[in-house]
């Protein structure tokens, strides 16, 4: 197949000190929609996820449960990290370790390059640390409570710890001799970082003076080991931020790495900076292209406090997939959240929102069409006839969600995207309510009306199919070969309305999305 655009999206990888929770689900599945989008679109397409396991974090974890910090890694991506990925049908190309030994292997090739041309220098760093962060703090990134456990203390506001007074012997790397090129970077390239609001927040960071980083650590060994001193372990950001280069053959398969680089990231919000500062940085002193764009979506919520295992706040996401499937999660959340900001996450409007837009909505939409196609017309999706200005209207009304939700994906707006096919589920039921086919179906004489008013239907839904497909991946290949549509779904061509008909229908039995009676408990 001819290649088009490269789009090579990527995930944060994810620490493996615990298990998932639905925050980092929303990750994966934002990016999991948008690279299936530019899949349909015939983008040359590469998803990357994976997990972080080396530093202190992970360190400090397999200790306190008795296993070597390999052993812990290779049992939560094997018993949770991989297994997220089935849970929320993730269709991820590459799935990349810190362990791996194609990334270790480039984490020194890289490292031994910048050092060789002058970006690293011996020194010694005194400040403090946050290991739930793995980051270096500045005193002004920090709080002091008045009370509680850690009263007086320095405290991280993330993880609501106190930090670790380090001072060390350190590789650093002169991360300040790029602080113009980045600003300048900012300034000629809105859409490096997005949205608006991290660009502002890096932005005012960078201005404020960027320091050299101190990226070895000597006083442990779980790590990548620095080439030129065996001592030292390399700073698991450093390590971690290697992999998008490291898993597409930077320095070893040079074709597959032309064809890919650079990247588009995925990352939360508050590890923006580690993408849109750290990251070019690196890259720049490389010789490197930048990324083409880091955008940092926002958090969920619990109690207005950001979802996390360490406070105790996080829901698996299996809990939500057992009951509603795993199709409504991506839809929710997609959906229900602008991209690029906090939400709250609720089982009540969870389930308000499967049960109005998803079983009453698209859903009963999809059941009632087949059944009357079935039953006026044998099965055979009737072709369409003369249009009157309000069929005209309906199938204007379907171009019109395909180019919102595409321009939409562009712009990351993935919820925009859902807002636009939200709207042509309804057009579509007001368009079956008003024209009332089992009315037509009563009189002879209104067969052609019949046959054209279904057959319109049947075209706007199989557009729905094409355009939800990145969404619910499992509903919508149910519903194309219900609607007569032949071949893979995945390979029509997103940015186009469907207008061929014909073909054989068959029921949706069970419906797409059946009722679900939330039990007491689950709420
Ligand atoms: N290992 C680093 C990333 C290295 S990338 C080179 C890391 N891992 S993480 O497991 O802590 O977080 C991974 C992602 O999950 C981040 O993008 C983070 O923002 C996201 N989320 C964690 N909790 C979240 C919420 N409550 N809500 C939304 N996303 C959140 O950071």
């Amino acid at each position: 197949m001819s290649a088009g655009q490269s789009f090579y999206l990527t995930t944060p990888i994810f620490y493996v000190n615990d298990v998932p929770h639905i925050g980092h689900a929303y990750t994966e599945v934002a990016a999991d929609v948008l690279t299936r989008w530019h899949r349909q679109r015939g983008d040359d397409t590469w998803l990357l996820t994976g997990t972080d396991e080396h530093g202190q974090k992970i360190m400090r974890t397999a200790a306190a449960n008795g296993v070597t910090p390999r052993e812990w890694a290779d049992k939560l991506v094997e018993e949770a990290w991989k297994p997220l990925l089935q849970t929320l049908d993730i269709a991820n190309d590459d799935f990349i370790r810190t362990t791996d030994e194609r990334h270790e292997r480039t984490v020194a090739r890289f490292l031994q390059k910048l050092y060789d041309d002058g970006h690293i220098y011996a020194g010694e760093f005194e400040g403090y640390y946050c290991v739930g962060c793995e980051e270096y703090k500045r005193p002004g990134d920090l709080v002091t409570p008045e009370d509680g456990e850690f009263a007086g203390r320095l405290v991280c506001p993330i993880h609501g710890r106190p930090v670790e007074v380090l001072k060390e012997q350190n590789w650093f790397f002169r991360m300040s001799a790029f602080q113009q090129q980045l600003l300048d970077l900012y300034e000629t390239r809105p859409e490096f970082v997005q949205p608006a609001s991290v660009r502002n927040e890096i932005v005012q960071f960078v201005k404020q003076g960027l320091e050299d980083l101190s990226i070895s650590r000597s006083s442990f060994d779980w790590g990548v080991r620095v080439p030129w001193d065996e001592t030292h372990v390399v700073y698991v950001w450093f390590d971690a931020l290697l992999n998008y280069v490291s898993a597409i053959g930077y320095g070893e398969e040079e074709a597959e790495f032309e064809r890919r680089w650079p990247a588009v990231h995925i990352v939360g919000k508050d590890i923006a900076r580690f993408h849109a500062v750290i990251w070019p940085a690196m890259l720049l002193a490389a010789g490197l292209e930048v990324p083409k764009t880091v955008f940092g979506h926002g958090w969920l919520l619990v109690g207005g406090e950001k979802m996390s295992k360490s406070k105790l706040t996080g829901i698996a996401p299996n809990e939500i997939t057992d009951v509603f499937g795993s199709d409504a999660f991506r839809y929710y959340f997609l959906s229900a959240i602008t991209f690029g900001q906090d939400g709250s996450f609720s089982w009540e409007d969870l389930s308000a929102r499967y049960q109005a837009e998803l079983a009453n909505g698209l859903g009963n939409l999809a059941s009632r069409v087949v059944a009357m196609v079935e039953r006026y017309f044998g099965g055979a999706v009737p072709s369409v006839g003369d249009l009157t200005r309000g069929d005209e209207f309906i199938l204007d009304a379907v171009r019109q969600a395909v180019a919102q939700a595409n321009d939409a994906i562009d712009r990351f707006a993935i919820d925009e995207a859902l807002g636009a096919t939200r709207t042509l589920v309804q057009t579509l039921n007001g368009y079956i309510t008003d024209e009332e086919p089992w009315a037509l179906a009563k009189d002879p004489a209104s067969r052609d009306r019949l046959a054209t008013v279904l057959g319109v239907a049947v075209l706007g839904l199989k557009t729905l199919a094409v355009l939800l497909a990145p969404v619910l991946p499992q509903a919508t290949a149910r519903l194309w070969p219900a609607l007569g549509g032949e071949g893979v779904l995945a390979a029509q061509d997103i940015r186009a309305a469907v207008e061929t008909g014909g073909g054989r229908v068959s029921l949706l039995d069970p419906p797409l999305f059946p009722r679900i009676e939330l039990l007491d408990d689950a709420q």
